[in-house]
């Protein structure tokens, strides 16, 4: 049974394909699960900025006939004003679940380990769960076999980059990741990610160089050059980034009908073009809408008893 959603790495294989599954009926039959989760209430805790995340939870929680509690970045403190474990012996006390976004993973997996109620990731500086899901919701959708499906990603091996890994290899997908010299993704998460893809035949391809990567690419998805907590580094990652923006010409070496992704916010004209963006090839509203879907059914698993 599933206790709480920290990292796609952690479902199984079954877990995986139910969460999917879950999904496409919640999107096709919404009213169906409209009283799920009557009198339940979800605390969901914002160190960071948020649009998607934010709307999507909550507005999934009153979808599901119950409610949710925003906490913003200057309410709790989580470590300097109060540790992880106690704000999980607080909470536990009120509410059925906590969504968390915050910076360090480990506050994470500290509160979930501190609360007997269920933490789902919203975000942290390693990992982007719900996001993955979402996106993989959505190219299953777009083009139903995940088996055969090539995705490339291009920038920086972030949070985002970390959660397509798991994700891609639970579908047993292909990815190929471009990201500069020394942003690679993290060793630790690429081994973890090649274990899980020997269950499922999910294969990689690490490259400095984004022609490489994108080639025959089914889709191809970017990300910010400087995530949230490193806008100080943001003119650096700019001029080390700039060849990796997305951009017709990069598109042009992916497969002819390549969608493009990305999980927003978008900062047009650096990791990627209006053009593209904008064009027919992209779907990124579609992976925003199906924020709401995907953490519908995270909500479902894990609070509906
Ligand atoms: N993609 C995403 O998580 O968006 P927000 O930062 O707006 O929540
Ligand atoms: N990598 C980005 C994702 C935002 C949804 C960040 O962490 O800011």
């Amino acid at each position: 049974m599933l206790e709480d959603f920290i990292s796609v790495h952690d479902l199984s294989l079954y877990q995986f394909s139910k969460i999917l599954d879950l999904t496409q009926e919640i999107k096709d039959h919404p009213r169906r699960f409209q009283n799920k989760l009557k009198n339940k209430i979800l605390a969901m805790i914002f160190e960071k900025a948020s649009l998607r995340t934010r709307m999507t939870f909550e507005v999934g929680m009153i979808e599901l006939g119950g409610e949710a509690v925003y906490l913003s970045p200057s309410d709790i403190g989580i470590g300097t004003r109060e540790t992880p474990y106690d704000v999980g012996k607080n909470l536990e006390r009120w509410v059925s679940g906590i969504m968390i976004r915050t910076f360090a993973h480990k506050n994470v997996i500290d509160l979930a380990e501190a609360s007997r109620i269920p933490v789902i990731n919203a975000l942290t500086d390693l990992l982007h769960p719900c996001q993955a899901m979402a996106d993989f919701f959505t190219l299953k959708e777009k083009r139903g076999d995940l088996l055969s499906f090539k995705l490339a990603y291009v920038g920086d091996g972030n949070n985002v980059c970390h959660s397509l890994l798991f994700a891609a290899a639970k579908a047993g997908s292909k990815i190929s990741v471009a990201t500069p010299p020394g942003y690679e993704p993290q060793p630790e998460i690429i081994k973890q990610a090649e274990g899980d893809a020997q269950e499922t035949g999910g294969s990689f391809f690490f490259t400095n160089d984004p022609s490489a990567a994108v080639e025959a690419a089914d889709a191809v998805y970017t990300d910010t050059w400087a995530s949230m907590g490193q806008e100080n580094e943001k003119e650096k990652r700019a001029e080390i980034f700039a060849p990796y923006q997305v951009n017709t010409e990069l598109m042009a070496k992916a497969k002819k009908d390549a969608l493009f992704m990305h999980c927003l916010p978008a900062h047009r004209g650096e990791e990627v073009t209006d053009d593209v963006i904008d064009s027919s090839q992209s779907i990124v509203y579609d992976q925003a809408e199906n924020r709401l879907h995907v953490q519908k059914a995270i909500l479902l698993k894990l609070l509906e008893k």
